[in-house]
């Protein structure tokens, strides 16, 4: 079975999908960082992001491997690296390119096979696996977003304030939205969560009802 869990950024998706994938004793897979060790890799090898060529070739050299809830690309742990506003900032030059995209849906569809999957991203029940038996579309405000995103960052010690996250956060949502492919939108058959003044725990309760339901 495959369950689908797309929305924007701050939506809480990865840590909720990832809590439903260990629920129900499922693989998880979060494509966001798949996206994450590209742009950290083309970053690394100090190359021009609008060389989309080179971008290419940094692309199709990442072996990107998930291993006990662990990512790692070409056998280095990278999780924290891959989760610096640098990487976040030049994202959308792998996330806009058509072939970059062609060959990580590729790699998703293979680790899916196979096996139960959770899989969490922005395109995964609309281009990656339109026939998945479950999906959701995951959201919340953008001020609910935002001020979630500030309070993690509170407990880190960071100094940000609410609305440079919000600003950020909605350049992020205008390029996710309006992509040329694999935009973020929910998929026709998708089930759709506000999770505006609801706890992670109810979050949890209600992705399960509705993957109980499918
Ligand atoms: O979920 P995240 O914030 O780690 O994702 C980072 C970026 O990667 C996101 O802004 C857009 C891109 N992405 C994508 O284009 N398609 C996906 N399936 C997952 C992420």
């Amino acid at each position: 079975m495959i369950v689908t869990i797309d929305g924007p950024a701050g939506a809480g998706k990865s840590s909720i999908a990832r809590e439903v994938a260990r629920t129900l004793q499922f693989a998880f897979l979060d494509t966001g960082a798949m996206y994450r060790c590209v742009t950290y890799a083309a970053l690394q090898a100090e190359i021009s992001f609008t060389n989309q060529h080179e971008l290419l070739a940094v692309a199709q050299e990442c072996q990107i491997d998930f291993q006990n809830d662990q990512i790692i690309l070409n056998e280095v742990p990278v999780d924290d690296r891959i989760r610096t506003p640098e990487v976040t900032r030049h994202i959308r030059y792998a996330a806009d390119h058509p072939e970059i995209r062609a060959f990580l849906n590729g790699q998703q569809r293979r680790i899916a096979a196979n096996q139960d999957i959770v899989t969490e991203g922005r395109d995964q029940g609309t281009e990656v696996f339109p026939h998945a038996e479950c999906k959701v579309f995951l959201t919340a405000s953008p001020e609910e977003r935002a001020k979630r995103r500030w309070q993690q960052l509170q407990t880190a010690g960071g100094s940000t304030t609410v609305e440079e996250i919000l600003a950020a956060q909605n350049q992020r949502d205008l390029e996710d939205e309006t992509r040329k492919v694999g935009r973020l939108r929910p998929a026709d058959d998708a089930t759709i969560l506000n999770t505006d003044g609801l706890s992670p725990t109810e979050v949890l309760e209600r992705i399960l009802q509705i993957v109980a339901a499918c």
